[in-house]
């Protein structure tokens, strides 16, 4: 279901060394990642999730949903921040019509993320909007034990309990953390929430097939078997050791261009807005599987064409170290077509009976070309349409290319042992107890 295309980069790989990227590297990366015998592998239940979803995963996160519709919950709070948070929001993004807080038309509760900040406006502003609906919470956190969800939780949580009552409330939130250990696991025993379990071996940037991401994205009216069944065919066809394999070219070409000719930036490249956040999960994923040990491809992403008018000339003429993962969408399940003008003031009749799709596409193709001549290799990754189907296969298809190119760069991918640092200073800032010594120590610096 997703296709890889890499003739954007001919001019700039000599075909010997990619042979050898794949040939050599690539699919013993692979190896590694399917024998289960690299760095990290405790955490590679993401691999089977489509293909070995229990049913009672989907229907209990069905049966949440159709729970809030019941008592006509009009707005839930997701609250959960990195992996936690991305994958949900990428999908619901996607998926949603662009307009519909505007639309008067509902076909779904709405949901808006909370707990992936600390800022006081964002979450005073989230509860005047909360003061005025009916509202539902789903709080998620793996470790059970991040500052910023917590904060935000506790907040809504109060509101909650002021205003449905204690009993009210607890029968409005559902927790997804850890099966054993965890504040929030601890806190949603006693309260008695909807528990749902973040396996074990499955990392948070790797969740959103788990009920971290599929809760959200059902209570947002979306088809998740649809989701993961596209995941479930892009797992299948990825299975096959082959040179051909698209995760596999994947990994080659950027680890090739990254090695060998110092392109130390990606960028993922859309020509729709619904994709935005697909840049954010995706930089996510790659961003903290591989940038450890001093290494790694910084992942940037753009939207075209609004970012041909701002990042576009740096792309084009900028430092030489990047190149670009384009996504493209092969049908639009729109349909606009462009009529004519009379007077043809703005001398677009050329451009009469064109669909606007059919622009966008030739804006696309001019900017690779263009890019290519700039010195920036293009890669290109291609789904069919926006449907749950599709995107459930991107996911997984970047999920599973990750893997294999974080074991190219001889780096774990499933850790992440660079995010505690400003942990443990803000705690310290923070007075936390058992950082007294830190708190001391920090405070000399400032
Ligand atoms: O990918 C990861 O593991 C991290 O980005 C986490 O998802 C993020 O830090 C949130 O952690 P948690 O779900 O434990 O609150």
């Amino acid at each position: 279901m997703v296709n890889i295309n890499v003739k954007g980069c001919a001019s700039f790989v000599d075909g010997g060394k990619y042979c050898k990227y794949v040939g050599e590297k690539a699919l013993e990366a692979f190896d590694v990642l399917v024998s289960g015998n690299g760095a990290g592998n405790d955490f590679l239940g993401w691999r089977h999730l489509p293909s070995e979803m229990p049913e009672e995963i989907l229907s209990g996160c069905e049966a949440v949903r159709d729970g809030w519709k019941a008592m006509g919950v009009d707005l839930v709070v997701a609250i959960g921040i990195g992996g936690s948070y991305l994958g949900a929001k990428c999908v619901i993004e996607a998926l949603s019509h662009c307009f519909a807080k505007q639309l008067s038309r509902k076909d779904a509760a709405e949901v808006v993320f909370a707990g992936n900040n600390l800022s006081e406006e964002y979450i005073s502003e989230l509860m005047d909007l909360v003061r005025e609906r009916n509202v539902a919470c789903v709080v998620i956190s793996k470790s059970g034990t991040t500052t910023e969800p917590a904060v935000a939780f506790r907040i809504v949580k109060q509101y909650l309990e002021e205003t449905y009552g204690k009993a009210g409330a607890a029968a409005r939130i559902v927790a997804v953390t850890d099966a054993r250990k965890g504040a929030l696991k601890t806190l949603s025993t006693q309260e008695g929430y909807r528990t749902f379990v973040v396996p074990d071996d499955v990392g948070g940037r790797f969740s959103v097939l788990t009920p971290v991401g599929l809760i959200p994205i059902a209570a947002a009216g979306f088809d998740i078997r649809a989701l993961v069944a596209g995941a479930c065919t892009e797992e299948r066809a990825l299975a096959e050791r082959s040179s051909e394999n698209p995760a596999v070219v994947y990994a080659s070409m950027r680890n090739l261009l990254y090695s060998e000719l110092g392109k130390k930036v990606e960028i993922m490249v859309t020509y729709n807005p619904k994709l935005q956040y697909l840049g954010e999960w995706w930089k996510q994923l790659y961003g903290e599987s591989e940038g450890k040990d001093g290494k790694g491809i910084f992942p940037a992403s753009v939207t075209n064409t609004a970012d041909l008018h701002s990042m576009g000339q740096f792309i084009q003429e900028g430092e030489r170290i990047m190149f670009e993962t384009v996504v493209t969408v092969l049908n639009s399940s729109r349909s606009v077509v462009i009529g004519s003008d009379l007077q043809n003031l703005d001398g677009l009749n050329f451009l009469a009976g064109k669909h606007v799709e059919y622009c966008n596409t030739m804006a696309k193709i001019g900017t690779q070309l263009a890019h290519i001549d700039g010195g920036v290799p293009q890669i290109e990754v291609c789904i069919d349409r926006v449907d749950e189907a599709c995107i459930g296969a991107l996911l997984y298809f970047f999920e599973f290319a990750c893997g294999i190119s974080a074991y190219m760069l001889g780096v774990n991918p499933f850790n992440q042992p660079g995010v505690e640092a400003y942990k443990k200073n803000m705690f310290a800032l923070l007075d936390k107890p058992g950082y007294e010594a830190a708190s001391k120590a920090i405070r000399e610096r400032l």
